[in-house]
């Protein structure tokens, strides 16, 4: 088979990798998980089969007689993806194919794109859109989070439409248990951050929806709780990757990301002002204890009191380079024996996120 353009006419020059002998002449490597340089792993299930993609694809291979794996270039921008090409890599058992890094803004366009044609049946009947959610998401985040660039007012907008969706789902139907699941399998990616922001923000947007609060709200609340640790991208790896305990200093510089988070965000139009309240004051507590501004009771924004009690949750039960995961039954028994008894927490958020809890298990 000779590879196609858009309109079906053969490429001249191509490779065609895929038709012929990928499993004859190379030996398909697997992606590491701390995968750095150039590109940026996709996973195949993106790769929506006989549809035209506006961004290069590449597969990682390893040439028999050379130790170290290369890039090549499978499917060109501007070439339909054929569904053959896809039954083969799955049949390889290729998780994901590649795309140059800079190529992330047409990548990011092609998955939202993709994803108006998911309906919330599909999510909550298949974990694979789920995931596919899920991965435009993180990708979403990676180039948020990172580049300076692409904090702009459309990808702002974007980011309202995903959690836009990711709402809907939730409210349909069980797609959040799929949904919770598809970021526990993630593994292309090493940035605990982005899996804790992700995590959080679909945690909730389920617990939001049942408390009842209004939908109109909960892209607000969502983008909130999407982006509420911004701000710790501005803190050195050493210090976030530390398995000792941090010195003053470190604190001090750990202490300062609500505020960061706050200013990068506090010039982007579609930011309102709740979510707002949300990122600077996610670290304040009741009694005054929290930080930056030792703000407590009714003072602190209640989304921001809802955020507390879930980021709280999600960090102890995922586990941090410092520390290891609790399980979730361990959690809910410290929640109810020690943090009831503190002031930390609003107490009605959190006898009501117990509640929810026992109710989505
Ligand atoms: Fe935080």
């Amino acid at each position: 088979m000779q590879t196609t353009s858009a309109n079906n006419r053969p490429v001249d020059g191509l490779a065609p990798i895929l038709d012929f002998h990928l499993a004859a002449s190379k030996i398909l490597a697997l992606a590491d998980s701390d995968e750095k340089g150039a590109f940026s792993p996709l996973p195949l299930r993106n790769l929506v089969p006989n549809k035209e993609l506006p961004f290069n694809v590449y597969i990682k291979c390893k040439p028999k007689d050379n130790t170290s794996p290369e890039f090549t270039l499978c499917c060109p921008q501007g070439q339909i993806f054929q569904k053959d090409w896809h039954r083969k890599l799955e049949a390889l058992k290729v998780p994901w194919v590649y795309f140059p890094l800079q190529e992330e803004e047409a990548v990011l366009g092609y998955l939202h794109g993709n994803l108006k044609e998911v309906s919330p049946e599909d999510v909550g009947q298949d974990p694979e859109k789920a995931a596919q959610v899920l991965d435009a998401m993180l990708l979403w985040m990676q180039h948020f989070f990172t580049a300076e660039r692409a904090r702009t007012g459309s990808r702002m907008r974007m980011a309202l439409d995903f959690i836009d969706l990711v709402f809907e789902f939730i409210k349909t139907n069980n797609a959040y248990l799929n949904l919770t699941t598809a970021i526990k399998k993630i593994n292309y990616h090493d940035k605990f951050l982005f899996k804790h922001s992700l995590n959080v923000c679909i945690f909730g947007l389920a617990f939001f929806n049942y408390l009842g609060l209004q939908d109109q709200d909960a892209k607000l609340f969502g983008v909130g709780a999407l982006l509420h640790d911004l701000g710790m991208t501005q803190v050195p790896p050493q210090i976030l990757c530390k398995t000792e305990a941090l010195d003053e200093e470190e604190m001090k510089l750990i202490k300062r990301h609500p505020l960061l988070s706050y200013h990068m965000l506090k010039n982007l139009s579609y930011f309102p002002q709740a979510p707002m309240l949300m990122v600077q004051q996610h670290h304040e507590n009741g009694d005054g204890s929290g930080y930056p501004l030792k703000l407590t009771g009714n003072a602190i924004h209640p989304w921001a009191r809802i955020l507390r009690v879930i980021d709280s949750y999600e960090s102890v039960t995922s586990g941090r380079p410092w520390r290891q995961a609790k399980s979730p039954k361990e959690t809910l028994w410290n929640m109810r024996h020690e943090w009831e008894e503190s002031r930390i927490y609003d107490r009605a958020i959190l006898q009501a996120f117990i509640k929810f809890l026992g109710d989505v298990d």
